[in-house]
């Protein structure tokens, strides 16, 4: 295995790569770590990369064409400004590609949004919100989760929880009122 590519669970160190993090710089690794750190949790084998459209699109076409014969299962790639790089990796690979707009300081993502979401038919990339990192690890997680139970039933888990902390916040509220439960927040 080439050693540029980082599994970030070492919990089954046997077990193939399943999801490819990838992105275009390291500036956009903290809208990306929601992602590796959700699928860390379900254990999901993942490796982490920094691949660039524009600055290394040699490599990244060489990502591309390797990702299914190496087993990956999905790729989820992280752009910002002119984010090329998920739908040029979803242009060469047949894998499912989420793409993640990364927000941009001169235009607040919505440049990064409209790269990654906007692209012609043919070639879909499922495209999470401006820092949607968490849910691109959700998803990815889910897409998996269709031929692998034991992570449909740790996604189901995780909206229990969800469910819960809601309905808990709930209670809380309407015992509490406003006042008190905004000073506690
Ligand atoms: C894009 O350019 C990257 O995805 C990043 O969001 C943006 C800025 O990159 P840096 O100049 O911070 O390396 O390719």
């Amino acid at each position: 295995m080439n050693p540029a590519y980082r599994n970030v669970s070492s919990a089954d160190a046997e077990q193939t790569t399943l999801v490819a993090v990838v992105m275009g710089s390291d500036s956009d690794l903290p809208t990306l770590e929601p992602a590796i750190k959700i699928l860390e949790t379900f254990q999901v084998q993942t490796e982490v990369q920094i691949l660039s459209a524009h600055r290394t699109p040699l490599e990244m076409i060489k990502f591309a064409e390797e990702s299914e014969s190496r087993g990956l299962k999905v790729i989820i790639a992280g752009a910002g400004g002119a984010a090329h790089l998920p739908g040029m990796i979803a242009s060469v690979t047949a894998l499912p590609v989420i793409g993640v707009p990364v927000k941009t300081q001169s235009l607040s993502g919505v440049d990064s949004l409209h790269s990654i979401v906007q692209m012609p038919g043919g070639i879909p990339v499922a495209t999470v919100a401006i820092g949607g990192g968490l849910n691109a690890g959700l998803l990815a997680t889910q897409i998996l989760g269709i031929s692998n139970q034991n992570l449909q039933k740790k996604i189901i888990n995780y909206r229990k929880n969800l469910r819960m902390e809601v309905i808990d916040k709930n209670i809380k509220l309407t015992q509490f009122g406003t006042a008190k439960y905004l000073s506690e927040m």
